[in-house]
Protein backbone atom coordinates (compact mmCIF):
# COMPACT_ATOMS: atom_id res chain seq x y z
CA UNK A 1 0.00 0.00 0.00
CA UNK A 2 2.50 2.62 0.81
CA UNK A 3 4.36 2.21 -2.63
CA UNK A 4 1.58 3.48 -3.59
CA UNK A 5 0.55 6.71 -1.87
CA UNK A 6 0.84 9.90 -3.83
CA UNK A 7 2.52 12.66 -3.50
CA UNK A 8 5.92 10.58 -2.94
CA UNK A 9 9.17 11.48 -3.30
CA UNK A 10 11.31 9.12 -5.16
CA UNK A 11 14.93 8.80 -3.67
CA UNK A 12 17.90 7.09 -5.42
CA UNK A 13 20.14 6.25 -3.07
CA UNK A 14 23.11 5.89 -5.96
CA UNK A 15 22.89 8.97 -6.87
CA UNK A 16 23.08 10.52 -3.65
CA UNK A 17 26.27 8.85 -2.96
CA UNK A 18 26.99 9.69 -6.79
CA UNK A 19 27.15 13.09 -5.46
CA UNK A 20 28.57 12.89 -2.10
CA UNK A 21 31.58 10.96 -3.55
CA UNK A 22 32.25 12.94 -6.71
CA UNK A 23 32.34 16.52 -4.10
CA UNK A 24 34.57 14.29 -1.53
CA UNK A 25 37.11 13.98 -4.10
CA UNK A 26 36.90 17.08 -5.50
CA UNK A 27 37.32 18.55 -2.11
CA UNK A 28 40.38 16.23 -0.89
CA UNK A 29 42.41 17.21 -3.71
CA UNK A 30 43.01 20.49 -2.10
CA UNK A 31 42.93 19.32 1.89
CA UNK A 32 39.43 20.07 2.39
CA UNK A 33 37.07 18.18 4.24
CA UNK A 34 33.29 18.17 4.21
CA UNK A 35 31.03 18.34 6.45
CA UNK A 36 27.40 16.92 5.31
CA UNK A 37 24.50 19.31 5.98
CA UNK A 38 21.88 17.03 6.59
CA UNK A 39 18.72 19.85 7.15
CA UNK A 40 16.97 18.70 4.17
CA UNK A 41 16.43 15.53 4.60
CA UNK A 42 13.89 16.75 7.63
CA UNK A 43 15.18 13.89 10.04
CA UNK A 44 14.78 10.99 7.75
CA UNK A 45 16.32 7.83 8.96
CA UNK A 46 17.13 5.78 5.75
CA UNK A 47 18.91 9.14 4.11
CA UNK A 48 20.82 10.06 7.42
CA UNK A 49 22.09 6.78 7.64
CA UNK A 50 23.35 6.87 3.89
CA UNK A 51 25.41 10.66 4.91
CA UNK A 52 26.20 9.02 8.13
CA UNK A 53 28.24 6.50 6.40
CA UNK A 54 29.01 8.22 3.09
CA UNK A 55 32.95 9.41 4.18
CA UNK A 56 32.18 13.19 5.03
CA UNK A 57 34.12 14.39 7.78
CA UNK A 58 31.39 15.60 10.07
CA UNK A 59 27.00 15.96 9.85
CA UNK A 60 25.76 19.02 10.36
CA UNK A 61 22.16 20.19 10.82
CA UNK A 62 20.29 23.16 11.87
CA UNK A 63 17.78 21.54 14.04
CA UNK A 64 18.46 19.50 17.21
CA UNK A 65 15.38 17.42 16.59
CA UNK A 66 17.05 16.01 13.04
CA UNK A 67 20.77 15.46 15.12
CA UNK A 68 18.71 13.71 18.22
CA UNK A 69 17.90 10.94 15.39
CA UNK A 70 21.47 10.28 14.66
CA UNK A 71 22.79 7.57 16.79
CA UNK A 72 25.87 5.27 16.63
CA UNK A 73 27.67 7.85 14.56
CA UNK A 74 31.23 7.56 14.34
CA UNK A 75 32.01 11.14 12.73
CA UNK A 76 31.01 14.74 15.10
CA UNK A 77 27.42 16.10 15.08
CA UNK A 78 27.62 19.64 14.50
CA UNK A 79 24.66 21.94 15.34
CA UNK A 80 25.57 24.85 12.55
CA UNK A 81 22.68 27.24 13.46
CA UNK A 82 23.28 29.20 16.75
CA UNK A 83 21.76 27.06 19.76
CA UNK A 84 18.99 29.05 21.49
CA UNK A 85 19.46 29.56 25.03
CA UNK A 86 16.12 27.43 25.92
CA UNK A 87 17.85 24.12 24.38
CA UNK A 88 21.58 24.09 25.55
CA UNK A 89 20.68 21.16 27.32
CA UNK A 90 20.10 19.08 24.23
CA UNK A 91 23.09 20.52 22.63
CA UNK A 92 25.68 19.44 25.81
CA UNK A 93 23.78 15.96 25.35
CA UNK A 94 23.13 15.27 21.84
CA UNK A 95 25.67 17.58 19.92
CA UNK A 96 29.35 17.55 19.88
CA UNK A 97 30.07 20.50 18.18
CA UNK A 98 27.77 24.10 18.39
CA UNK A 99 28.30 26.94 15.83
CA UNK A 100 28.07 29.97 18.08
CA UNK A 101 29.15 33.68 18.11
CA UNK A 102 26.94 35.15 21.41
CA UNK A 103 29.04 35.11 24.63
CA UNK A 104 26.06 34.99 26.59
CA UNK A 105 24.56 31.62 25.00
CA UNK A 106 28.46 30.09 25.30
CA UNK A 107 28.66 30.81 28.68
CA UNK A 108 25.60 28.91 29.59
CA UNK A 109 26.97 26.20 27.34
CA UNK A 110 30.05 26.81 29.81
CA UNK A 111 27.76 26.22 33.33
CA UNK A 112 25.71 23.52 31.72
CA UNK A 113 29.02 21.48 30.54
CA UNK A 114 30.44 22.57 34.34
CA UNK A 115 27.51 21.05 35.91
CA UNK A 116 27.29 17.89 34.22
CA UNK A 117 31.24 17.43 34.44
CA UNK A 118 32.03 17.53 30.46
CA UNK A 119 33.41 19.56 28.18
CA UNK A 120 31.78 21.22 24.96
CA UNK A 121 33.17 21.93 21.82
CA UNK A 122 32.38 25.24 19.71
CA UNK A 123 33.10 26.46 16.08
CA UNK A 124 32.84 30.67 16.37
CA UNK A 125 30.79 32.30 13.45
CA UNK A 126 32.77 35.02 11.55
CA UNK A 127 30.75 37.78 9.67
CA UNK A 128 32.56 38.43 6.78
CA UNK A 129 30.16 40.75 4.94
CA UNK A 130 27.03 38.61 4.14
CA UNK A 131 25.18 39.62 7.21
CA UNK A 132 24.20 36.79 8.86
CA UNK A 133 25.45 35.06 11.97
CA UNK A 134 28.79 35.86 13.30
CA UNK A 135 30.99 38.10 14.97
CA UNK A 136 32.76 41.09 13.01
CA UNK A 137 36.65 41.08 12.87
CA UNK A 138 37.32 43.92 14.92
CA UNK A 139 35.40 41.98 17.62
CA UNK A 140 37.55 38.46 17.54
CA UNK A 141 40.26 39.37 20.10
CA UNK A 142 37.68 40.15 22.77
CA UNK A 143 35.37 37.24 22.08
CA UNK A 144 37.80 34.69 22.06
CA UNK A 145 39.74 36.38 25.12
CA UNK A 146 36.39 35.27 26.99
CA UNK A 147 36.05 31.98 25.80
CA UNK A 148 39.72 31.38 26.36
CA UNK A 149 38.56 31.72 29.86
CA UNK A 150 35.49 29.23 30.29
CA UNK A 151 36.74 26.16 31.46
CA UNK A 152 34.68 24.15 29.78
CA UNK A 153 34.60 25.08 26.20
CA UNK A 154 36.92 23.87 23.57
CA UNK A 155 37.02 26.53 20.83
CA UNK A 156 37.97 23.76 18.06
CA UNK A 157 37.28 26.46 14.78
CA UNK A 158 35.93 29.16 13.01
CA UNK A 159 33.30 29.26 10.12
CA UNK A 160 31.76 32.08 7.66
CA UNK A 161 28.88 31.90 5.78
CA UNK A 162 28.34 33.66 2.43
CA UNK A 163 25.64 33.75 0.17
CA UNK A 164 23.23 33.41 2.34
CA UNK A 165 21.32 36.61 3.32
CA UNK A 166 23.32 39.07 1.50
CA UNK A 167 24.40 36.98 -1.43
CA UNK A 168 27.82 37.71 -0.75
CA UNK A 169 30.45 35.91 -3.23
CA UNK A 170 33.16 33.52 -2.07
CA UNK A 171 36.26 35.02 -2.98
CA UNK A 172 40.21 35.01 -2.29
CA UNK A 173 39.74 38.17 -0.62
CA UNK A 174 37.08 37.39 2.26
CA UNK A 175 38.29 33.74 2.43
CA UNK A 176 41.91 35.22 2.66
CA UNK A 177 40.47 37.37 5.84
CA UNK A 178 39.02 33.96 7.37
CA UNK A 179 42.53 32.43 7.36
CA UNK A 180 44.29 35.87 8.83
CA UNK A 181 41.47 35.59 11.86
CA UNK A 182 42.57 31.98 12.28
CA UNK A 183 46.24 32.86 12.51
CA UNK A 184 44.90 35.64 14.79
CA UNK A 185 43.24 33.51 17.05
CA UNK A 186 45.64 30.66 17.40
CA UNK A 187 48.26 33.30 18.62
CA UNK A 188 45.44 33.83 21.20
CA UNK A 189 45.14 30.64 22.77
CA UNK A 190 48.50 28.87 21.44
CA UNK A 191 46.68 25.85 19.84
CA UNK A 192 46.16 25.31 16.33
CA UNK A 193 42.36 25.07 15.14
CA UNK A 194 40.59 21.66 13.98
CA UNK A 195 37.93 23.17 11.88
CA UNK A 196 38.76 26.58 9.07
CA UNK A 197 35.50 26.52 7.17
CA UNK A 198 35.11 28.02 4.12
CA UNK A 199 31.07 28.36 3.51
CA UNK A 200 28.94 26.28 2.16
CA UNK A 201 28.14 25.26 -2.01
CA UNK A 202 28.99 28.59 -2.55
CA UNK A 203 32.51 28.38 -2.51
CA UNK A 204 32.68 24.93 -4.55
CA UNK A 205 33.39 27.14 -7.76
CA UNK A 206 36.37 28.53 -6.16
CA UNK A 207 37.82 24.79 -5.97
CA UNK A 208 37.75 24.70 -9.61
CA UNK A 209 40.12 27.98 -10.00
CA UNK A 210 42.05 26.46 -7.16
CA UNK A 211 41.39 30.12 -5.65
CA UNK A 212 40.53 28.66 -1.56
CA UNK A 213 43.47 30.56 0.21
CA UNK A 214 45.72 27.65 2.01
CA UNK A 215 44.42 27.31 6.04
CA UNK A 216 40.91 26.56 5.05
CA UNK A 217 39.92 23.25 5.60
CA UNK A 218 36.24 22.71 5.18
CA UNK A 219 33.36 23.00 3.51
CA UNK A 220 29.88 22.34 4.71
CA UNK A 221 28.15 20.82 1.92
CA UNK A 222 24.11 20.47 1.62
CA UNK A 223 22.37 21.73 -1.81
CA UNK A 224 25.07 20.44 -3.71
CA UNK A 225 25.25 16.70 -2.07
CA UNK A 226 21.16 16.95 -2.91
CA UNK A 227 20.44 18.58 -5.66
CA UNK A 228 24.32 18.87 -7.43
CA UNK A 229 24.28 22.83 -7.75
CA UNK A 230 26.57 25.43 -6.76
CA UNK A 231 25.16 28.22 -5.09
CA UNK A 232 26.99 30.89 -6.49
CA UNK A 233 25.78 31.26 -9.48
CA UNK A 234 23.20 28.25 -9.16
CA UNK A 235 25.08 26.22 -11.69
CA UNK A 236 24.64 22.22 -12.13
CA UNK A 237 28.46 20.62 -10.84
CA UNK A 238 29.52 18.83 -13.94
CA UNK A 239 28.94 15.24 -13.28
CA UNK A 240 26.52 15.26 -10.78
CA UNK A 241 22.96 14.57 -10.53
CA UNK A 242 20.00 17.02 -10.31
CA UNK A 243 17.73 14.14 -9.90
CA UNK A 244 18.09 12.58 -6.74
CA UNK A 245 15.15 13.09 -5.69
CA UNK A 246 11.99 13.21 -7.98
CA UNK A 247 8.44 14.52 -6.89
CA UNK A 248 5.34 12.72 -8.16
CA UNK A 249 1.57 13.76 -7.74
CA UNK A 250 -1.47 12.18 -9.24
CA UNK A 251 -3.93 13.91 -11.62
CA UNK A 252 -7.77 13.89 -9.77
CA UNK A 253 -9.16 15.60 -12.51
CA UNK A 254 -8.83 16.53 -16.33
CA UNK A 255 -11.03 19.13 -18.19
CA UNK A 256 -10.90 21.51 -21.35
CA UNK A 257 -11.52 24.93 -20.07
CA UNK A 258 -11.69 28.33 -21.04
CA UNK A 259 -8.24 30.17 -19.68
CA UNK A 260 -9.76 32.98 -18.03
CA UNK A 261 -12.27 32.76 -15.37
CA UNK A 262 -15.95 33.63 -15.58
CA UNK A 263 -17.43 36.53 -13.29
CA UNK A 264 -15.99 39.22 -11.22
CA UNK A 265 -12.16 38.61 -10.15
CA UNK A 266 -11.86 39.20 -6.51
CA UNK A 267 -9.23 37.64 -4.42
CA UNK A 268 -7.96 33.62 -4.84
CA UNK A 269 -8.21 31.18 -1.92
CA UNK A 270 -4.72 32.95 -0.50
CA UNK A 271 -6.08 36.79 -0.41
CA UNK A 272 -4.14 37.51 -3.79
CA UNK A 273 -6.05 39.33 -7.29
CA UNK A 274 -4.96 36.45 -9.72
CA UNK A 275 -3.94 37.72 -13.66
CA UNK A 276 -5.15 35.83 -16.37
CA UNK A 277 -3.53 35.21 -20.02
CA UNK A 278 -6.43 33.81 -22.70
CA UNK A 279 -5.23 31.32 -24.78
CA UNK A 280 -8.39 30.28 -25.66
CA UNK A 281 -9.71 26.35 -24.47
CA UNK A 282 -7.39 24.53 -22.56
CA UNK A 283 -6.51 20.89 -21.80
CA UNK A 284 -5.84 21.30 -17.95
CA UNK A 285 -5.15 18.75 -15.24
CA UNK A 286 -5.70 19.31 -11.28
CA UNK A 287 -2.95 17.28 -8.96
CA UNK A 288 -3.43 16.20 -6.02
CA UNK A 289 -0.69 18.28 -4.08
CA UNK A 290 -1.12 22.02 -3.08
CA UNK A 291 0.57 25.05 -0.98
CA UNK A 292 0.76 22.95 2.37
CA UNK A 293 3.24 20.90 0.88
CA UNK A 294 5.08 23.20 -1.20
CA UNK A 295 5.20 25.54 -3.71
CA UNK A 296 4.59 25.36 -7.56
CA UNK A 297 6.66 28.20 -8.35
CA UNK A 298 9.71 25.65 -7.30
CA UNK A 299 8.47 22.56 -8.71
CA UNK A 300 9.75 21.80 -12.42
CA UNK A 301 7.49 19.01 -14.28
CA UNK A 302 10.30 16.61 -15.84
CA UNK A 303 7.50 16.89 -19.54
CA UNK A 304 8.61 19.81 -20.97
CA UNK A 305 5.50 20.82 -22.32
CA UNK A 306 3.58 20.93 -18.92
CA UNK A 307 3.07 24.66 -17.99
CA UNK A 308 2.11 24.88 -14.32
CA UNK A 309 -0.79 27.44 -13.99
CA UNK A 310 -0.63 27.91 -10.14
CA UNK A 311 -2.05 26.27 -7.11
CA UNK A 312 -4.25 26.18 -3.89
CA UNK A 313 -3.59 24.47 -0.50
CA UNK A 314 -4.53 21.22 -2.14
CA UNK A 315 -4.77 21.47 -5.58
CA UNK A 316 -2.72 22.23 -8.29
CA UNK A 317 -3.23 23.14 -11.60
CA UNK A 318 -1.22 22.60 -14.89
CA UNK A 319 -2.16 22.74 -18.87
CA UNK A 320 -0.86 19.76 -20.60
CA UNK A 321 -2.47 20.71 -23.68
CA UNK A 322 0.96 20.92 -25.64
CA UNK A 323 2.26 17.80 -24.21
CA UNK A 324 2.45 14.28 -26.07
CA UNK A 325 1.83 12.25 -22.92
CA UNK A 326 -1.16 10.57 -22.56
CA UNK A 327 -2.31 11.70 -19.16
CA UNK A 328 -5.36 10.24 -17.60
CA UNK A 329 -7.09 10.86 -14.22
CA UNK A 330 -4.68 8.26 -11.67
CA UNK A 331 -1.81 9.32 -13.65
CA UNK A 332 1.55 10.37 -12.14
CA UNK A 333 3.37 13.37 -13.13
CA UNK A 334 7.32 13.92 -12.15
CA UNK A 335 9.06 16.98 -11.03
CA UNK A 336 12.26 18.01 -10.77
CA UNK A 337 12.96 19.89 -7.19
CA UNK A 338 14.75 23.30 -6.23
CA UNK A 339 16.21 23.52 -2.53
CA UNK A 340 13.90 24.78 -1.01
CA UNK A 341 11.03 22.81 -2.71
CA UNK A 342 12.95 19.67 -1.58
CA UNK A 343 13.04 21.58 1.91
CA UNK A 344 9.12 21.72 2.31
CA UNK A 345 8.11 18.23 0.68
CA UNK A 346 11.08 16.39 2.95
CA UNK A 347 9.04 18.19 5.24
CA UNK A 348 5.76 17.53 4.52
CA UNK A 349 3.72 14.96 6.58
CA UNK A 350 1.58 14.67 3.59
CA UNK A 351 4.67 13.36 1.11
CA UNK A 352 5.81 10.09 1.53
CA UNK A 353 9.58 9.08 0.78
CA UNK A 354 10.11 6.23 -1.00
CA UNK A 355 14.10 5.26 -1.35
CA UNK A 356 15.00 3.10 -4.69
C1 LIG B 1 25.63 27.62 8.50
C2 LIG B 1 25.33 26.85 7.25
N1 LIG B 1 26.31 26.18 6.63
C3 LIG B 1 26.08 25.47 5.51
C4 LIG B 1 24.83 25.40 4.94
C5 LIG B 1 24.65 24.60 3.66
O1 LIG B 1 24.52 25.45 2.56
P1 LIG B 1 24.38 24.87 1.07
O2 LIG B 1 23.10 24.14 1.01
O3 LIG B 1 24.44 26.06 0.18
O4 LIG B 1 25.55 23.97 0.85
C6 LIG B 1 23.78 26.11 5.53
C7 LIG B 1 22.44 26.08 4.98
O5 LIG B 1 21.84 25.06 4.83
C8 LIG B 1 24.03 26.85 6.72
O6 LIG B 1 23.05 27.52 7.35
Amino acid sequence: MGDWMFPRIIISEKKLKSNIDLLISKCKGHGISIMGISKVFAGNLPLLEILKKSGVSYIGDSRIKNLKKITDCDIPKVLIRLPMISEIEDVIDYVDISFNSEIPTISQLNDLAASKNTRHKIVLMVDLGDLREGVLAKDVDEIVNIINDMKNIDLVGIAVNLTCYGGVIPSSKNLGELVEIKNKIEKIISRKLEIVSGGNSSSLFLLEKDNIPNGVNNLRLGESIAIGRETAYGKKIEESHDDVFILQAEIIEIRNKPSVPRGEIGMDAFGNTPVFEDRGIRRRAILAIGKQDVSHEEIIPLDKEIIILGSSSDHLIIDITDSNEEYRVGSIVDFKLTYSSLLSVMTSKYVEKKML
